[in-house]
C-alpha cells in the first residue's frame, strides 16, 4: 500500500493535513460546534486528554484568535495529557493523569478564583482489543473527566466528552443528567459509522444541592455503596437522552478517489511521545531473542527509532546474541 492509500480511505485525515489540524479528530469539535454553538464567545476552557493537540488548536482558533491581541490576556485554555504535546499560542499544557485529584488542584490554580465555561475530553484509553475492558476504562476517563468538570466549570458551564455507546453507557447518562439540564448524544460525520464512539454534549450544568465536588473515580471504588455515584446511579436508574447526527456532505467511512491537483501532505504535527516507540523497542528486543520472528510495523520509523536507540538498550541486544551464541557452542 502506498503512503496515499489512507488519504483515499479517510477523508477527514487529509482534509486535517490540508488544513493544518495535528490530528483528524479536530473535525469532532469543529461540528460539535457548528451544530450546538459550544465556544462563541468564551475565554475560558479545559481540554482533557489533548494530546496531539487539535482539540486545543480549535479552542484557539474559535476562542483566542478571534480576539485583539490586547484582549488575548483574558483567555485562558489549558490542555492536560499523560504525554506531552507541542505547543499553541493561547494554550498552556499541563502533563498529567486526569484521574488525579492533583491534576484538578491544578486546574483550579490556574484559573485563580474563576471557572472555566467548558470542559472538553476526548479522552481514550490505549486499546487492548477486550471490548468490555475497553468499554469499562472509557467509562472510568468520563468520570475523571466529569470529576474535574464539578471543580472547576461555572454554573450554565458546557462539557463535551468522547463515549463509547456500549452497554452501560445509560449509567453514564444518568451521571450526567444529575449535573446538566441538557445532555444528548452527538455523533460527527468525521466519527467512523463502524465506529461506536459518539460523543456527550451537556449543557446547563449546575451542582446538586449540598453536592461537594470530589474525585467520583475513588470515592465510588473506596465508599461503592454510600459514594455520590451510586446516589448519582439509583432512581431513576436509566435516562433516555436524544441523538443527534453531523448531517455533512463527507463520509468517513467512504473512499474518496484523489483529485488531479492533490499533492501529497506529510502529517502537521509528529507527537512527542509516540506509544510505537516503546513497541517498538520491544520489538526490537524479541526479534534478537528470537532470530526467526521479524515484525517491523514502519521501516522510517523503525530506522529512526534505532538511530535513537539508547546505547544499553543496543549492548543489551548484542549480549543477547552473545549469550545465545555461547550456550550453543557448549
Ligand atoms: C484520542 S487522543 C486525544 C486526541 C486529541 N483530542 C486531539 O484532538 O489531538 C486520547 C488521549 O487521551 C490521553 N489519555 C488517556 N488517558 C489519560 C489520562 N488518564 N490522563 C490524561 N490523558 C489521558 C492519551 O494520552 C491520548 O493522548
Amino acid at each position: 500500500m502506498g503512503r496515499t492509500s489512507k488519504d483515499k480511505r479517510d477523508i477527514f485525515y487529509r482534509l486535517a493535513k490540508e488544513q493544518g489540524w495535528r490530528a483528524r479528530s479536530a473535525f469532532k469539535l469543529l461540528q460539535a460546534d457548528e451544530t450546538f454553538c459550544l465556544l462563541e464567545g468564551l475565554t475560558r476552557a479545559v481540554d482533557l486528554c489533548a494530546a496531539p493537540g487539535s482539540w486545543s488548536q480549535v479552542l484557539a482558533k474559535r476562542i483566542y484568535e478571534p480576539l485583539e491581541p490586547s484582549d488575548r490576556q483574558n483567555v485562558k485554555i489549558i490542555a492536560v495529557d499523560l504525554q506531552g504535546m507541542a505547543p499553541i499560542e493561547g494554550v498552556t499544557q499541563l502533563r498529567a493523569d486526569i484521574s488525579k485529584e492533583s491534576t484538578a488542584e491544578t486546574i483550579i490554580e490556574f484559573f485563580a478564583g474563576e471557572k472555566a465555561q467548558i470542559v472538553v475530553s476526548d479522552g481514550a484509553p490505549d486499546s487492548t482489543g477486550m471490548h468490555e475492558f475497553d468499554c469499562y476504562v472509557q467509562s472510568e476517563l468520563i468520570l475523571s473527566a466529569l470529576s474535574i468538570a464539578t471543580y472547576v466549570l461555572e454554573t450554565g458551564g458546557s462539557f463535551v466528552a468522547k463515549i463509547y455507546r456500549a452497554d452501560k453507557i445509560s449509567r453514564v447518562y444518568t451521571q450526567l443528567k444529575r449535573f446538566f439540564k441538557d445532555v444528548c448524544v452527538f455523533k460527527p460525520s468525521a466519527s467512523r459509522n463502524s465506529s461506536i464512539e459518539a460523543f456527550v454534549v451537556a449543557r446547563q450544568f449546575c451542582l446538586p444541592e449540598g453536592y461537594k465536588p470530589c474525585n467520583l473515580t475513588s470515592e465510588w471504588h473506596d465508599h461503592p455503596k454510600s459514594s455520590w455515584v451510586a446516589r448519582l446511579n439509583a432512581d431513576p436508574p436509566i435516562v433516555h437522552v436524544p441523538f443527534v447526527a453531523y448531517n455533512g456532505d463527507l463520509d468517513s467511512d467512504r473512499t474518496y478517489d484523489l483529485d488531479e491537483n492533490y499533492v501529497y501532505k506529510e502529517a502537521v504535527q509528529q507527537p512527542l511521545t509516540a506509544a510505537y516507540q516503546e513497541v517498538l523497542k520491544k520489538t526490537g528486543e524479541v526479534n534478537l531473542k528470537y532470530k526467526s520472528i521479524k515484525v517491523v510495523h514502519d521501516q522510517e520509523l523503525y530506522m529512526d527509532w534505532c538511530k535513537v536507540a539508547p546505547e544499553d538498550a543496543i549492548s543489551k541486544q548484542e549480549g543477547f546474541q552473545i549469550a545465545e551464541t555461547k550456550n550453543k557452542a557448549s
